[in-house]
């Protein structure tokens, strides 16, 4: 790996608890004509990989509106178990039986109202690797636990008590990490591109310890938290910043075209 960025960047949006299928509909009708006037998907298939994550109703309608593009569909959330007495969840082979590509785990709203711990959230991990879907792992520290100097070490904790249920096997498939601080996440607050930068180069670190250096550098690094059309491009223009997690500015299909072209 040496040209300034080995990695091919991969962009998401993160749709939450939002839109129906009728939404979605004209979500994509806007999305792939805004895509086609500024030179067509492959353009953009060069330089990015492009995923939105849906709730589970829309899985269907999305992949039919990604069709004849490269986007894939992810899910927010999985079980680890294949099936069994789970009212209410998704497994990962139900996930590819839907179609999609992967999932997003971890991601703080879940950890803060649906208590998900490290560990719950390494068994996904694991499920998913071992069901061939991508997982996109998400990490962060809050307001205070930055502001007490706590950063590394909330990150350190985070990712040493996920991949203690990772193994070695799961890590030859490909994941995404998405590092998105609690307290830039859909507050218009966003970590400058120095402090995004510095905590994604202490991840790598972290990882190559915990896995291996080859395993580190080929991961992929994402940055969440109010990342916009304003801001993206400076933030992606670090080196270490491997793509974005994008929440309110995914709903939009302008929004989420101006941060892609
Ligand atoms: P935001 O959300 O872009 O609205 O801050 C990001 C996320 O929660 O993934």
């Amino acid at each position: 790996m040496t040209d300034a960025y080995p990695r091919k960047k991969f962009i998401a949006g993160n749709w939450k608890m939002h839109k129906t299928r009728g939404d979605v509909e004209t979500f994509f009708q806007t999305f792939n004509r805004l895509i086609s006037e500024s030179g067509g998907f492959s353009q953009i298939a060069e330089r990015y990989d492009v995923a939105f994550g849906v709730p589970a109703t829309l899985f269907e309608t999305c992949e039919q509106g990604v069709k004849s593009t490269g986007v894939r569909i992810l899910a927010q959330n999985c079980h680890w178990e294949a099936q069994g007495a789970f009212t209410g969840e998704l497994s990962v082979p139900m996930l590819k039986d839907a179609g999609v590509h992967g999932a997003i785990i971890g991601h703080s709203e879940r950890r803060q109202y649906n208590g998900e711990t490290n560990e719950a959230v390494g068994k996904k991990w694991q499920a998913l690797s071992r069901g061939g879907l991508l997982p996109v792992i998400c990490i962060g520290e809050s307001r205070s636990e930055r502001e007490a100097g706590k950063t590394e070490e909330v990150l350190s904790v985070q990712l040493r008590e996920t991949l203690s249920q990772v193994s070695k096997d799961s890590l030859g498939h490909d994941f995404v990490i998405a590092y998105e601080p609690v307290w830039a996440i859909g507050t218009g607050l966003t970590a400058t591109p120095d402090q995004a930068e510095a905590a994604h180069v202490f991840i790598r670190r972290e990882l190559a310890e915990l896995t291996s250096k080859a395993c580190s550098e080929a991961v992929r690094i994402i940055y969440g938290g109010s990342m916009n059309p304003s801001n993206a491009r400076e933030l992606l223009g670090c080196p270490n910043i491997d793509g974005g997690l994008i929440g309110g500015a995914s709903l939009k299909a302008e929004d989420f075209v101006r941060i892609l072209l």
